[in-house]
């Protein structure tokens, strides 16, 4: 006896996913040639699962070719695209258009960094507070002859600032940022959270006092801003807040 193959299947077709036109509207600043930035409109066929990135690029390639913007990875490492996407700092190559609703996208260069171009600012400023809480390793005593050991305990008291990819999306979005480009800003504090808490480092005390000028955690006004635009999902107001402890109690 012959078996027959049954091939017929009750499960319906999914439904397909179409493109749709979305506008853009990117905030344009070209120094030789704007006095002040302006908007300017782009309509792009894009399907949900695009991310913004894809749309800029798009853009780029077959409308605008002057438009300017960072990017590398494309990934969420680099940390180069950051950027005000619908009055939000995110990152353009990790936002899905489907989840930012149904009408226009406005995107914009990160604030309180000075302007360079279209969406691209200078980030020495930036770069500048990091390097100032000096964010390496120094260790006590000679170059060691094998690996300095840590416990897993200790290593979790500073895990969640190692995931920085310094995109300054937190920086940027702190009013207190904004009004006072001196602060350190929460990404450089998270750079240095994350050598004070860790048990092979011996300057901890060092970066604590740096962090207790004028311009350091105390400017914070805990307003969250940080911790919710961070791509990484890092605790950045908690970890500003074990600082400011550890400088109340110097017990690190
Ligand atoms: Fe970016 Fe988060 Fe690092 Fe800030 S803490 S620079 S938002 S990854
Ligand atoms: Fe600014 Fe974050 Fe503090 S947004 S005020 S650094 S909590
Ligand atoms: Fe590297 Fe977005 S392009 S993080």
């Amino acid at each position: 006896m012959t078996a027959t193959l049954e091939t017929t299947s009750t499960a319906e077709t999914p439904a397909r996913i179409e493109p749709r036109d979305v506008t853009f509207k990117i905030r344009r600043f070209i120094p030789e040639i704007d006095e002040e930035p302006h908007w300017e409109e782009y309509v792009v066929s894009a399907y949900p699962t695009d991310r913004v990135l894809d749309a800029l690029m798009k853009i780029k390639g077959e409308q605008d070719g002057t438009l300017t913007f960072r990017r590398s990875c494309g990934h969420g490492i680099c940390g180069s695209d950051a950027m005000r996407i619908n009055g939000r700092n995110r990152l353009a190559c990790k936002t899905l258009i489907k989840d930012l609703g149904t009408g226009d996208i406005t995107v914009e260069a990160i604030k309180g960094l000075p302007l360079e171009k279209d969406l691209v600012v200078d980030m020495e400023p930036f770069f500048a507070a990091y390097r100032a809480v000096k964010p390496f390793l120094i260790p006590e005593g000679h170059e060691p002859t094998k690996e300095r050991l840590q416990s897993a305990e200790d290593r979790a008291i500073f895990d969640d600032t190692t995931k920085c990819i310094l995109c300054a999306a937190c920086t940027t979005s702190c009013p207190v940022f904004w009004t006072d480009e001196q602060y350190f800003g929460p990404a450089a504090i998270v750079a240095a959270h994350r050598f004070i808490f860790d048990s092979r480092d011996a300057a901890a005390e060092t970066r604590l006092e740096i962090l207790n000028e004028k311009e350091g955690v105390w400017r914070c006004r805990t307003t969250f801003n940080c911790t919710d635009a961070c791509p990484r999902g890092i605790e950045v107001t908690k970890a500003i807040q074990q600082v400011k402890r550890a400088l109340i109690f110097r017990r690190v």
